[in-house]
């Protein structure tokens, strides 16, 4: 059974999910150690990190927490792992003088910790905002919708009243009606002379928000979705046959677009809106394929949805020689870097460590900060900040670095 989780329209339970009050204790597990890029299993877990290492003492998520920080839900969700290293380090010393100031002891994270967080406030940006009722009523009309579909005693019935809708927490239960149902109505369309429609930006989650207002269903108690696992989701994703038309970052068939290189770092009405639109395109080549069109049950759907908007959470490669140039401009070659014969005050980057995984750097950088910036304090340097991609390059420096460094050794 779904577990209750977040509904996307009260606040109440979204931050009765944050702080896990809804959470069966067993959801608490770790997710195993993410090597290089492993997906997780349960992005949520890391709202525990938050709140036990006092992230929760300075800053909120949606409005609940301290205030002393920014709200991360409003400011930092959604960032790539190598885009939170940079932001994290670049607000370091503030935050090392903040906790000074109210005498909170600094906390360190071990890398599962920060992959817990790093993924949870990935997360965040994945929950709409509710839609707006007025524009889905209109959007609604537009569609053509309510040609077809009655909500509240108004509209057509050559499809099911849509009133029903209204008892689930999640827009995501009547998209994956719709793409069940997908094939038929585009019969339908057809035959009534009404366009398919094709939905932008926040138009599902309005037409949602204009439903629950609209129902005539007395409503019930709410039925609410599980957010989904990546993890799972990915298996989703090759049971369902999805692979043998798409590849992830060059794996899988080549029928269809690669999925890695597609922007599905949308919120969830607006990557199933995408699956809608592309459906005509899939319906035909799963015909000419023999594949039938893949059934979902409630769980599956919020797994693979999930799963698709993960699938930006790692920076793909950078660019090493711009990685180089940071390297250098930052000043992290003045202790990171020892010619030949000399010793360097910090540990040889390219061959740390911390250069292993996104999360590692991540967690490394975040530990080491304290001990660096003092150094940085004493020597007089300014705290270099790092923008957009910059760390995502600077690594892709230092593993090309690390490797030049092995051949070499290597050769007589
Ligand atoms: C003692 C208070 C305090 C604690 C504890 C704290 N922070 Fe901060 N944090 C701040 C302040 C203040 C800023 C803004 C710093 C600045 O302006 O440079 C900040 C900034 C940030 C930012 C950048 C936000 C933005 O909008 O640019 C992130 C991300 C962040 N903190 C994450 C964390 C995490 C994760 C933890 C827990 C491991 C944590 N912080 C613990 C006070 C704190
Ligand atoms: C031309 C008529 C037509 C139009 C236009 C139409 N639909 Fe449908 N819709 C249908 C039919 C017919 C079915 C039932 C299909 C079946 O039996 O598989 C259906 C099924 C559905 C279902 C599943 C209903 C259930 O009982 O679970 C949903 C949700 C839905 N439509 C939403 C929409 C939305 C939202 C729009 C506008 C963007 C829309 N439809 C436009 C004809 C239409
Ligand atoms: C038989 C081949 C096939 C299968 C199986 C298939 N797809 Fe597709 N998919 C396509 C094609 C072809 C397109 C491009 C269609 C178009 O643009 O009209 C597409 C487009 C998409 C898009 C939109 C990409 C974009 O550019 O925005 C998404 C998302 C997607 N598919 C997800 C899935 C998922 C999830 C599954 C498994 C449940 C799946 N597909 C199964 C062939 C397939
Ligand atoms: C003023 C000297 C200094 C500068 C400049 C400096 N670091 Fe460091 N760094 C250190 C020292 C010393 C350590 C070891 C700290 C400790 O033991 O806690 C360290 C540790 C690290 C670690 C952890 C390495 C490991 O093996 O665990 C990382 C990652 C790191 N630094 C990255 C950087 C980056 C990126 C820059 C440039 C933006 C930089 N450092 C600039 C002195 C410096």
């Amino acid at each position: 059974m779904p577990i209750g989780l977040r509904s996307v329209h009260t606040l109440v339970l979204a931050l009765a999910l944050i702080f896990g009050m809804l959470l069966p204790a067993n959801s608490r597990a770790q997710d195993a150690v993410d090597g290089q890029g492993a997906i997780p299993s349960d992005p949520l877990a890391g709202r525990i990190v938050f709140s036990d290492k006092g992230c929760i003492k300075c800053h909120s998520v949606w409005s609940q927490g301290g205030t002393l920080g920014p709200d991360l839900a409003r400011s930092k969700a959604g960032l790539s792992v190598l885009q939170l290293a940079g932001v994290l380090w670049n607000h370091s010393p503030a935050m090392i003088e903040k906790m000074r100031e109210r005498r909170i002891a600094r906390p360190t994270l071990n890398t599962q910790e920060m992959s817990n967080l790093a993924a949870f406030l990935y997360f965040l940006d994945y929950f709409d905002a509710p839609g707006n009722a007025d524009k889905g009523q209109a959007v609604f009309a537009e569609k053509g919708c309510v040609k077809c579909h009655t909500v509240g005693g108004m509209g057509g019935h050559v499809g099911p009243a849509l009133d029903k809708y209204k008892k689930y927490a999640s827009p995501l239960f009547m998209t994956r009606a719709m793409w069940s149902h997908g094939s038929a109505m585009a019969g339908k369309m057809a035959a009534q002379n009404v366009p398919r429609p094709h939905f932008e930006g926040r138009d599902l989650a309005d037409i949602f928000a204009f439903i629950q207002r609209a129902s005539s269903d007395s409503g019930g108690e709410k039925i609410y979705m599980e957010p989904g696992s990546p993890a799972r989701g990915e298996k989703v994703f090759v049971e369902k046959g999805c692979i043998r038309c798409h590849a992830v970052r060059g794996k899988g068939g080549h029928i269809a677009p690669d999925l890695g290189k597609v922007e599905l770092h949308q919120a969830i009405t607006e990557i199933a809106g995408r699956m809608w639109n592309h459906a005509p395109g899939m319906w035909e080549k799963m015909r000419e394929m023999n594949i039938p069109v893949p059934r979902f049950s409630d769980t599956e759907i919020s797994d693979v949805m999930a799963y698709l908007y993960f699938l930006q959470y790692y920076d793909p490669p950078g660019d090493a020689v711009k990685g180089q140039r940071i390297f250098m401009e930052k000043g992290c070659v003045l202790c990171h870097y020892a010619p030949p014969g000399a010793k360097s005050l910090g540990p040889d980057l390219a061959r740390s460590h911390a250069i292993s995984s996104p999360v590692e750097l991540c967690s490394a950088m975040w530990n080491h900060a304290p001990t660096m910036e003092a150094l940085f304090h004493e020597r007089g340097l300014p705290w270099p900040q790092f923008e957009d991609n910059e760390m995502r390059d600077l690594v892709t420096y230092l593993r090309s670095a690390g490797k030049t460094q092995e051949t070499t050794a290597h050769t007589p």
